[in-house]
């Protein structure tokens, strides 16, 4: 009778040592991910990267898409909550508005981290860190440009209509002071309309549309703050019966391969890259604080600027 309980006793041992090694091994990690929504080229090639960074790194992501509404991500980021995730990262729609949900989410202990797009709030301990690109240098990289090819050009005044992104988003807000920085100096160079656009195609066809129906062959420029809503308002030029590129020059931020497709096409002039592949880094950063390592406050990403002259070159290296 002993040495059977003994027998029993050794292979549950056994049993527990070898058999169940899932039992033992660490906990994924889990992320919850409130993006933005699919307003764009770029916004699509960043989900992928995030997606496709957390399935590489074996790290379990709660993604939801908030169709471009605030209400959407505050609901998400509560969710995430209550679902006690390991870390919540967020690329927000727009910058103010998040104090509350915020600090429900510091007072459950669960970090966060802002992707893409920065926030407003009058507490900076309430996220960990901001990866993503510097909005401000963006717009002032869109702005040199214009100074650099509109400097030799003999036209007394040069109009520019701005297309912006979504309304109270950080890159709408940056991207337009950045780009009127730059060009404050010089008198020649005047904004005469700026409009959202929303960062979509169809809204940027739609107010180009209008752009051109009040001001007419007086456009000399357009400064679309991303890409998409310059290729939707290329299409209204030429509707138009104008040659955009030529009769209209045309500046976007982002560098997604529609600006290239159209920069080689002779359509687009230029676009001041923002890079979307925030995926890997995310995944480190989620690790990192989790192990409780000490990260920077505020990683940027490095980007350059790809006039329609390198666009050739440069498109087979595109990687969004
Ligand atoms: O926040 C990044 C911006 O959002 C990109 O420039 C734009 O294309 C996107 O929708």
């Amino acid at each position: 009778m002993q040495s059977k309980r003994r027998t029993l006793l050794a292979a549950a041992c056994l049993a527990a040592c070898f058999t169940t090694p899932a039992a033992f091994a660490a906990k994924p990690l889990v992320i919850g991910f409130s993006q933005v929504g699919a307003e764009s080229e770029w916004r699509t090639a960043n989900t992928v990267s995030i997606k496709d960074a957390a399935k590489k790194d074996g790290i379990t992501l709660k993604f939801a898409d908030a169709q471009q509404k605030q209400e959407n991500q505050v609901k998400a980021i509560r969710s995430f909550i209550a679902q006690r995730v390991d870390l919540i990262a967020f690329s927000p729609v727009v910058e103010s508005g998040w104090d509350t949900v915020l600090r429900e989410a510091k007072a459950a202990k669960i970090p966060v981290v802002l992707t893409d797009r920065a926030v407003n709030v009058s507490d900076p301990s309430l996220y960990v860190t901001f990866i993503g690109s510097d909005f401000v240098e963006e717009g002032r990289r869109a702005g040199r440009w214009l100074l650099e090819r509109t400097a030799k050009l003999p036209n007394p005044v040069i109009n520019i209509v701005e297309l912006q992104g979504t309304v109270g988003s950080a890159p709408a807000l940056d991207r337009k002071k950045g780009f009127e920085e730059v060009i404050a100096g010089n008198a020649k160079l005047k904004v005469i309309r700026s409009q959202t656009g929303d960062f979509t195609r169809a809204k940027g066809k739609e107010v180009m549309e209008a752009f051109l129906k009040a001001e007419g062959k007086k456009i000399n420029v357009l400064y679309a703050h991303n890409d998409d809503m310059a290729i939707g308002a290329i299409q209204a030029i030429e509707e138009a019966g104008l040659k955009p590129g030529k009769d209209i020059l045309v500046i976007s931020i982002d560098g997604v391969k529609g600006a290239f497709e159209a920069m080689l096409a002779g359509k687009l002039n230029v676009t001041v890259e923002c890079s979307p592949l925030l995926g890997p880094q995310l995944m480190q950063l989620a690790r990192d604080i989790v192990a409780g390592k000490p990260v920077p406050r505020r990683i940027t990403t490095v980007e350059g600027v790809f006039p329609a002259e390198v666009a050739a070159k440069e498109f087979p290296n595109r990687k969004y």
